[in-house]
């Protein structure tokens, strides 16, 4: 199963839309797809209930509800059915210490949305330092890659951020530009992936390197996809 975490302390930068999306997106491939959201907001988990009836299932847990007194869910992997091929999280914002190290552990692969502004490049500068030297990602193995999010591409501070985000000892891995495209599609319980207009052809074209990354980083499940 990949495990994949959609994280960043700073609020508002496109976790759960990046989730939802990814979410959308396996289930569309026909992999057995669970969306565990540990958002007390539960937008993740209001995506899922939009979802039309039709479109492919996604299984959905929403964690934050049952956290219990010794912190996170201890019992929360079970609840996932064994047959998953992704487990996605949502996190919701300002998770650190303790809880950082938490949901670090649960996972194989990490992807962190930054939105271009000085205040969001200064907030994940501190975020992704937590990650290497506290939460030891590099030393535990796991994947981290970051995605711009919300880029208009001919401003100053998308250039500053795709600046910043270069200089990063992590991959870069996309730039998702700032559409509507997503407010529809979050309105409407899918995905990008789930839309057939040609509008969307651009963001799914945008998407590419994150899937081939993610598909790069889990053989097991690609070889498995090529055997079918
Ligand atoms: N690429 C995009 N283009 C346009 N709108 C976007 C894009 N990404 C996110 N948004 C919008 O920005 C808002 C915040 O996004 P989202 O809820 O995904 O962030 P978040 O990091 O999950 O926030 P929170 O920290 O509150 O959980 C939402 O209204 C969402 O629809
Ligand atoms: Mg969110």
């Amino acid at each position: 199963m990949q495990k994949i975490l959609v994280i960043n302390s700073k609020g508002g930068c496109g976790k759960t839309t990046m989730a939802t999306n990814l979410a959308s997106y396996f289930a569309s491939q026909d992999l057995a797809t669970a969306l565990l959201d540990f958002d007390p907001q539960g937008s993740s988990i209001r995506w899922l209930n939009q979802r039309p009836k039709s479109g492919p299932s996604i299984y959905g847990v929403h964690v934050a509800s049952r956290k219990n007194t010794t912190g996170v869910t201890r019992s929360f992997q079970m609840r996932v059915p064994p047959e998953t091929d992704c487990m996605i999280i949502d996190a919701p914002a300002g998770v650190t210490g303790h809880e950082l190290m938490e949901l670090i552990r649960m996972v194989d692969t990490i992807i962190i949305p930054v939105l271009p502004s000085s205040i969001d490049i200064h907030a994940v500068t501190r975020f992704i330092e937590e990650l290497l030297v506290v939460g030891k990602v590099r030393q535990m193995g796991l994947n981290v890659g970051v995605v711009a999010n919300r880029a208009k591409k001919n401003t100053l501070t998308y250039r500053s951020l795709e600046r910043f985000l270069k200089t990063l000892k992590l991959p870069f891995i996309t730039t998702l530009r700032d559409t509507q495209n997503y407010v529809h599609a979050a309105e409407r319980g899918i995905g990008i992936h789930e839309m057939w207009d040609k509008r969307t052809d651009s963001d799914k074209a945008q998407w590419r390197p994150l899937t081939r990354w993610l598909e790069d980083a889990n053989p097991v499940k690609t070889k498995r996809k090529i055997a079918h």
